[in-house]
């Protein structure tokens, strides 16, 4: 099916060639063919799914939206840009498009899944506080993390006056006594994200969290072959399912 038509610098500026008045003058001075004829004004319409655009000699496709997956190293900021700290963006150096974002935030020393895409309509709908969208981690927590935490966050736990946290699954995994400074791995499943939220859950227990990293948000796991600060294109499966996930076509 035919896609809306957009203005030809508009095409342009969207798959990275420049700013809307850089790609103006690339225009002006020839660079590109539509159809094989020199483009000649930069408000002319294109079909993306009809129209074949050169620059240069070399063709450029349309991409409407693109979804990555990321595994976050920790360090890194969940933000599309910044002055001076590297952003979840940054790394995402095969990326066509130029408005792609983090759905959601992880904390700077977080690492582990994030979905990176333009599609607004779906991370509006993943972070949508009444989908309650389950969110799982692991962590590693200082102290030992017991079966009656666990109730407490089934329950609900009390972060604070103004904040009780919805229920929340908590799996002990293990715990190490290390010379008497135990530590618990578990693993949380949460349906909302709060700042911070993780790590306010286990403060409110009394306890640190010294390591975290999301292994899945929805439906979507992540790909235990990425390698911290590795990412790969979602599949179309993983697409469909993250949208029929939110009620989404
Ligand atoms: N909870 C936290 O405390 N931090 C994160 O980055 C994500 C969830």
């Amino acid at each position: 099916m035919s896609q809306s038509r957009l203005r030809l610098d508009k095409y342009l500026a969207d798959m990275g060639l420049g700013t809307r008045s850089e790609v103006k003058g690339m225009i002006r001075s020839g660079r590109i063919l539509v159809n094989g004829q020199r483009a000649r004004s930069a408000d002319i319409k294109i079909d993306p799914d009809e129209d074949e655009v050169m620059c240069d000699q070399m063709p450029v496709t349309y991409v409407h939206y693109e979804y990555y997956m990321l595994n976050k190293p920790a360090g890194v900021i969940s933000a599309t840009e910044d002055r001076h700290e590297k952003t979840v963006v940054d790394l995402i150096d095969a990326k066509q498009r130029k408005d792609l974002f983090p759905v959601g935030r992880l904390d700077k020393d977080t690492e582990g899944l994030l979905l990176i895409t333009n599609d607004g309509q779906l991370a509006h709908q993943l972070l949508a506080p009444k989908k309650h969208v389950a969110k799982v981690y692991y962590a590693k927590v200082a102290g030992t993390v017991t079966e009656e935490d666990a109730d407490i966050f089934a329950n609900g736990v009390v972060i604070d006056e103004t904040l009780t946290a919805l229920p929340a699954k908590l799996d002990i995994l293990s715990v190490t006594d290390k010379e008497c400074s135990p530590v618990s791995e578990i693993k949380i499943e949460i349906y909302e994200g709060k700042f911070h939220q993780v790590k306010r859950m286990l403060e409110a227990v009394g306890k640190k969290v010294i390591y975290l990293k999301r292994l899945s948000m929805g439906p979507l796991c992540l790909d235990e072959t990425l390698a911290c600060g590795q990412y790969r294109k979602l599949s179309e499966d993983e697409i469909q399912m993250l949208k029929s996930s939110v009620g989404e076509k």
